[in-house]
């Protein structure tokens, strides 16, 4: 489309959409490629491929909240669908995805593999049997890869229970001799590092917090490209991009919600870009004043 070169074809093609269907794409999740996202994603891919051997290596995806851990994982499994395996007796299942449970549980653990691949379980199944099921199935499956996000959970109460869990993980990964993948913030890393057998399995991956440079530059410019507004806001200029970082508090999320806020604002101001003001007026509360108004209470 022309008269929008500010704007991707596909955010360029939303401009004839109506003000209120602009603003209902602007709210629709996004995935913007940056460096860092890139480069993990590449590692991850490596994993898949690496051929099968006693110690697989493993890796553990760490960032703050709210700083793209999930979404460049769920990037990573969409690409990775489980598919049908016609020679098989099973589905083929190349990425395992679950959340850990909200504490140290390891049925809790095993409950959530086997609902993913939709097996169910006696209730009153032993735990050991339990481990069983879950081997005996995941090696049905062809899988490549297992993922544990919000590992931090499972590192919370009992040390002897945490320790149990790290370890179910690791049997799991050599029984199977698949890479796990651990996903969750500073707390999952420094659980691991008190482990020395754990902490030589698995590789941290940092997905850093943002910072005023070039990258910063970068991602802001790409989201300029996907928020439909007719005219170009330089997203990725110092004086904007330094005020964005500031209220943001440098996570991907909160620069999203501020950037999508803006973008609402300034269609439905019929300003049609993203200027200093609109970054102020337009409803979004950065996570400092949050904490103010919680120590308020
Ligand atoms: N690559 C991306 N492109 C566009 N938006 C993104 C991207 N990554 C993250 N976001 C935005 O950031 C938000 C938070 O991302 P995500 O849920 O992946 O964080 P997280 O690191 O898993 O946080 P938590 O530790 O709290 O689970 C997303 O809802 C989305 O709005
Ligand atoms: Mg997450």
């Amino acid at each position: 489309m022309t008269g929008a070169p500010h704007l991707s074809d596909t955010a360029a093609a939303k401009l004839d959409l109506s003000d209120q269907d602009r603003c209902q794409h602007i709210r629709k999740p996004r995935w913007i490629g940056y460096g860092r996202s890139q480069e993990i994603l590449g590692k991850l891919e490596d994993l898949l491929e690496h051929p099968l051997q006693p110690r697989m290596p493993n890796m553990l995806i760490v960032g703050e909240t709210n700083n793209g851990k999930t979404m460049l994982v769920t990037k990573f499994r969409e690409k990775h669908p489980a598919s049908e395996n016609p020679t098989g007796e099973a589905i083929n299942v190349p990425v395992l995805y679950i959340q850990a449970p909200p504490g140290p549980d390891e049925r809790g653990l095993y409950n959530a593999m086997l609902g993913r691949l939709f097996e169910s379980a006696p209730r009153s199944e032993s735990t050991d049997a339990k481990r069983d099921r879950v081997v005996a199935v995941l090696k049905r499956v062809n899988l490549g890869i297992i993922m544990v996000d919000e590992l931090q959970h499972l590192l919370a109460g009992p040390y002897v229970k945490q320790r149990n869990c790290l370890n179910v993980l690791k049997y799991i990964g050599n029984e199977l001799c698949v890479p796990i993948v651990g996903i969750g913030t500073a707390e999952a890393v420094r659980a691991i590092q008190t482990d020395p057998q754990l902490a030589n399995r698995f590789t941290p991956e940092v997905l850093p917090k943002w910072e005023k440079n070039a990258e910063l530059g970068r991602l802001l410019a790409s989201f300029e490209r996907v928020l439909p507004l007719r005219k170009p806001s330089r997203l990725s200029a110092p004086p904007l991009a330094s005020r964005i970082a500031d209220l943001a508090s440098g996570t991907i999320g909160e620069m999203s919600a501020l950037l999508n806020a803006a973008a609402i604002h300034a269609i439905k101001t019929g300003a049609e870009q993203i200027t200093p003001e609109a970054l102020t007026s337009c409803g979004y509360v950065p996570p400092s004043m949050r904490k103010q108004a919680a120590s308020m209470l």
